[in-house]
C-alpha cells in the first residue's frame, strides 16, 4: 500500500496529521531526528540531510514543514524539495504560513516558490497564529504568573487549531482536491489577547490576564528562554506584523477543503483546560 511520510510526526500538527491519515485508512511513515523507536518511523534530519533519500525512496507522498527554531526555513526545506522532485515524489503538501507571500524574498516564500517551480503536485497550506501556542509556548508566562505577555497590542487574530490544519493537509494528501493551489488557513473568529485570555480563565478556574510588553522585552524573553537570537528576531518581526493587524483575516478554506467548520476558540480551550491549571 501507498505510504505517506509526515515530517514532523511527532510535533504538534504531525501527530494530529498522523492520525488523520490513519482515520483515513494509509500508511505513513513518521519522520523523526531522534533514534528511531518504531517500525513506523523512519530517521530524517532536516538540518544535516542525513537520511532524506532512504526516508522518501518508501513513500508516494509526503507532508513538510519547517522545526521552529530556524530562521532560514529555505535552507532547512530546500534539499527535501530536490531530493523529492529526484525521486519522483507523488505529491507534496508543504506547511508555510499565514502572510509568507508578503514578501518574495522570505525564505519561506522561496521555499513555495521552489516547490510550484519542481514540477511535482503540489500544495501549499499557510495557517494562522496556531491556537495550540497557548500550551506551548506562552504557556511558561500562563502558568507562572498568569499572564499572556506579547507585544501584540489589541490586534486581533483569527487563530487556528492544529487539529483542523491536519485534517486539511490529510485531505489534501489522500483527497481528490486539486494539486497546485495555496490555501491561507484560520479560525472561524478573530480575537484578541484579552478575550484569548477570558476564555482561557473560564477553563483554567484561575484568572488569566493578558499584559501588553514591549518588542524589546519579548526578545530578551525569548533570548533568556534559549532560543537562537536570529529565529528571536524572526518571531519578534511577525508579532510586530500581528499588531499591525496582519493576523486578523478570516478565511473559509478549512470548511470549504474539509467539509467541517473549524474549532472556535472556546472550543480549544474547553479541550486542553488542564494545561493551565
Ligand atoms: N506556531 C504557530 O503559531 C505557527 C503559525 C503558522 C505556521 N507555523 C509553522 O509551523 C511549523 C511548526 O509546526 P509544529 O508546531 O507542528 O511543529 P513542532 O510541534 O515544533 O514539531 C516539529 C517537529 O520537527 C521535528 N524536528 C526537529 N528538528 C528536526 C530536524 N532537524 N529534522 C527533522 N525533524 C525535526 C521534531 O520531531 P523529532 O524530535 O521527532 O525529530 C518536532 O516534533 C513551523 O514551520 C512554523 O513556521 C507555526
Amino acid at each position: 500500500m501507498s505510504k505517506i511520510l509526515v515530517v514532523g510526526a511527532h510535533g504538534t500538527v504531525g501527530s494530529s496529521l498522523v492520525k488523520a491519515l490513519q482515520r483515513r485508512g494509509r500508511q505513513v511513515l513518521r519522520a523523526t531526528s531522534r533514534p528511531v523507536a518504531s517500525a513506523d518511523d523512519v530517521h530524517l534530519n532536516l538540518v544535516t540531510g542525513e537520511g532524506l533519500t532512504a526516508a522518501l525512496r518508501g513513500a508516494d507522498a509526503a507532508f513538510l514543514l519547517a522545526p521552529p527554531g530556524h530562521a532560514d526555513q529555505h535552507a532547512l526545506l530546500g534539499g527535501f524539495i530536490d531530493t523529492a522532485q529526484a525521486a519522483g515524489l507523488g505529491k507534496l503538501v508543504l506547511m508555510s504560513a499565514m502572510g509568507a507571500d508578503a514578501d518574495p524574498t522570505s525564505p519561506l516564500r522561496r521555499t513555495e516558490l521552489q516547490l510550484e517551480a519542481s514540477g511535482l503536485a503540489w500544495n501549499v497550506i499557510r495557517p494562522n497564529w496556531f491556537m495550540q501556542n497557548f500550551n506551548t509556548f506562552w504557556l511558561h508566562g500562563i502558568r507562572e504568573q498568569g499572564r499572556i505577555l506579547l507585544p501584540t497590542g489589541a490586534a486581533r487574530g483569527s487563530f487556528i487549531d492544529a487539529r483542523d490544519i491536519a485534517e486539511v493537509a490529510a485531505e489534501l494528501l489522500v483527497g481528490d482536491l486539486q494539486a497546485g493551489q495555496a490555501f491561507d488557513l484560520t479560525g472561524p473568529e478573530a480575537l484578541n489577547h484579552d478575550e484569548v485570555a477570558v476564555l482561557l480563565s473560564r477553563e483554567a478556574g484561575r484568572d488569566i490576564r493578558y499584559t501588553e510588553i514591549s518588542p524589546e522585552q519579548m526578545l530578551a524573553g525569548l533570548l533568556a528562554a534559549g532560543l537562537p537570537p536570529d529565529y528571536a528576531a524572526f518571531l519578534n518581526l511577525i508579532l510586530g506584523y500581528f499588531k499591525l493587524g496582519h493576523a486578523e483575516r478570516i478565511t473559509d478554506a478549512v470548511a470549504t477543503i474539509t467539509g467541517q467548520a473549524p474549532r472556535r476558540f472556546a472550543d480549544y480551550a474547553r479541550d486542553f483546560r488542564d494545561a493551565w491549571r
